[in-house]
């Protein structure tokens, strides 16, 4: 079963959230693959998703794109899970490459956010990926490695093994280049090796970056490839019905 989720990012109004989020949810080839299995998860920013709940299903999940290592309290300007729980989120991206580089996000604040988003029953979609200098001098495998270790020193293989992992190569969010099926298929194959040597356990892992209609096919056939998580493609309507269509294995 894939998962296909949309993270919208810093866009959309209220009004223009409601309005897209009911043209995906009554768009054919989403309903088509919602009937064949697929599930997808719209994910709005924070001031959107109360307009965006009403539109959304057990199958088509409401998300966030980021919570808090806390609950609630003196946090000021911070969101807790329970308060995405109580507007109907079932779902939460942590770890984004543009929260690590603007928020300056580390692997052991990403865990502590994964263990408290857990605890309130959200499921934790948690990314990871390396930059291009990374990959150009071959440490990719590396630094995968050493986030999903940070992340797990404090969340706890036990919660880490409950997420959902995304990969997302830095160099290939948001630049209309999207890593190649061989280092897709590469790259899975070693994270999902480590993910189940350090948690014990087969762990889901959706690619993102640069996805779109035209390679969408391609990339979700892979093996390794559970899903995907889509930024810019997302925001028409079309376009992620398409990506949503392609998940479904004929
Ligand atoms: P993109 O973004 O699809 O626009 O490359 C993906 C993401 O940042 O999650």
């Amino acid at each position: 079963m894939s998962l296909i989720v949309a993270n919208w990012k810093m866009n959309t109004l209220p009004s223009d959230a409601a309005e897209l989020a009911k043209t995906v949810s009554t768009h054919s080839a989403v309903t088509t693959a919602l009937n064949a299995g697929t599930a997808v998860v719209l994910c709005p920013p924070f001031t959107s998703l109360h307009a965006v709940a009403p539109h959304t299903s057990a199958r088509l999940a409401l998300g966030a794109q980021n919570c808090a290592r806390e609950d609630s309290g003196a946090f000021t300007g911070e969101i807790g899970a329970p308060m995405l729980v109580a507007l109907g989120c079932t779902y939460v991206i942590l770890g984004h490459s543009e929260r690590r580089r603007d928020q300056f996000e580390t692997n052991e604040i990403i865990g502590m956010k994964a263990k408290r988003a857990l605890e309130h029953g959200l499921t934790p979609i948690v990314c990871i990926g390396e930059s291009l200098e990374e990959r150009i001098t071959n440490r990719t495998v590396e630094v995968l490695r050493a986030q999903i270790d940070g992340i797990v020193s404090t969340s706890g293989a036990t919660v880490l093994a409950k997420c959902i992992v995304a990969y997302e190569p830095v160099w290939a969010i948001g630049t209309g280049k999207s890593a190649s099926t061989e280092q897709i298929e590469s790259t899975h194959t070693d994270i999902i090796m480590h993910l189940g040597i350090t948690c014990g356990v087969h762990i889901r892992v959706l690619y993102g970056g640069s996805v779109t209609s035209a390679n969408a096919k391609e990339i979700l056939s892979l093996p390794g490839v559970s899903g995907a998580l889509v930024g810019g493609a997302s925001l028409k309507a079309d376009e992620f019905g398409a990506i949503v269509a392609a998940s479904v294995r004929t």
